[in-house]
């Protein structure tokens, strides 16, 4: 009785061609209202000596149909392209496509923006030497930023001078180095600072970086350029104010802040190069003058699309990423 309904089932199967009569078959052999079912079911009224042969056998078909169905089905579904599988009438699935990270959108809003007053962008390594990042900055010796506390410092063979770059300004030096003026220059790119990260402090972020010199540029270049820079990024009635600040590598030195909701925020430092830093590219000081300036683009895309914490940029989470 078994070995019939084994061959009957083996049977049947091979002529199966769809999902549909698979699960026909599904039903008769295994369901619920199968004959192995019912042996199984009422293997209690056979003779005492009958029921283990009997109970085992059909637990061993059992589990061959159960094996026997399951390949099958795998089968059909590779196999099987007839129209009960493929629906050509749904509308397609559309791909993902991704999008630019916001502060890659935001650095190409302001080097465009400066672009449109002149400036070309270029790039720079994010590996520096000691003597651009500090010495030809005009940055001393014994100042607290070349503390092995504020910057990251490499490791390599025979080199002690070797660092990632804590901020963009050795590019000054090194398009100065490379160029004759009249300069107009922004650069844009990653930095890192050995550093606490919290909402605000990240260990690495990005720099905007930008220079200009040429005989007569005054401060007030400086003033009017930046201060279009504010009307092209945060809008055209944005007011600016500008205040005293110290970087060793301009003289006078100053911070730019925007006015948010009632409040000054500072964006960016600024000044005008520094004589010593003219001088040490080679440059006649007396010939030529030259403004320079420094902004945080996680910062200004923060103000921007009011992002409350900075470790947001660089955490990956499409629910973030997504949202622009
Ligand atoms: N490099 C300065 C900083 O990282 C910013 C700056 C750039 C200031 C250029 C003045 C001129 O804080």
């Amino acid at each position: 009785m078994i070995q019939d309904i084994k061959k009957k089932a083996i049977s049947d199967l091979q002529g199966i061609t769809s999902v549909e009569s698979l699960e026909q078959w599904r039903i008769e052999y295994l369901g619920r209202n199968s004959q192995l079912t019912s042996i199984l079911r009422n293997i209690r009224s056979l003779p005492e000596n009958e029921r283990k042969t009997v109970g085992s056998e059909t637990n061993t078909l059992k589990e061959l149909l159960q094996f026997e169905y399951k390949k099958f089905k795998l089968n059909l579904s590779k196999t099987n392209t007839s129209t009960n599988s493929i629906d050509v009438t749904l509308p397609g699935r559309k791909g993902n496509v991704g999008g630019l990270h916001p502060i890659t959108s935001i650095i190409r809003e302001i080097t465009s923006a400066f672009g449109d007053m002149g400036f070309s962008v270029v790039e720079g390594t994010e590996t520096e030497l000691e003597h651009y990042n500090f010495d030809l900055l005009n940055i001393p010796a014994n100042h607290p930023a070349r503390d092995q506390w504020d910057t990251i410092w490499l490791d390599r063979p025979n080199r002690k001078d070797n660092l990632l770059r804590t901020h963009t300004s050795p590019m000054q030096v090194r398009v100065m180095e490379n160029t004759t003026p009249p300069i107009r220059v922004v650069v844009p790119g990653k930095c890192y600072r050995y550093e606490a990260t919290d909402a605000t402090h990240e260990w690495h972020f990005h720099q905007i970086e930008g220079l200009a010199v040429a005989e007569n540029v005054t401060f007030s270049d400086l003033k009017g350029t930046l201060y279009e820079f504010a009307r092209r990024i945060f809008g055209p009635s944005r007011k600016v104010r500008f205040r005293c600040d110290f970087f060793p590598f301009v003289e006078p030195g100053v911070d730019m802040s925007i006015d948010w909701n009632g409040d000054w925020i500072e964006i960016l430092g600024a000044g005008m190069v520094h004589p010593k830093v003219l001088e040490g590219v080679g440059y006649d000081s007396s010939r030529y003058t030259g403004f320079a300036f420094g902004m945080g683009p996680e910062r200004i895309a923060m103000l921007r699309y009011n992002i409350e914490d900075i470790r947001y940029f660089f955490s990956n989470d499409l629910r973030f990423l997504s949202q622009f």
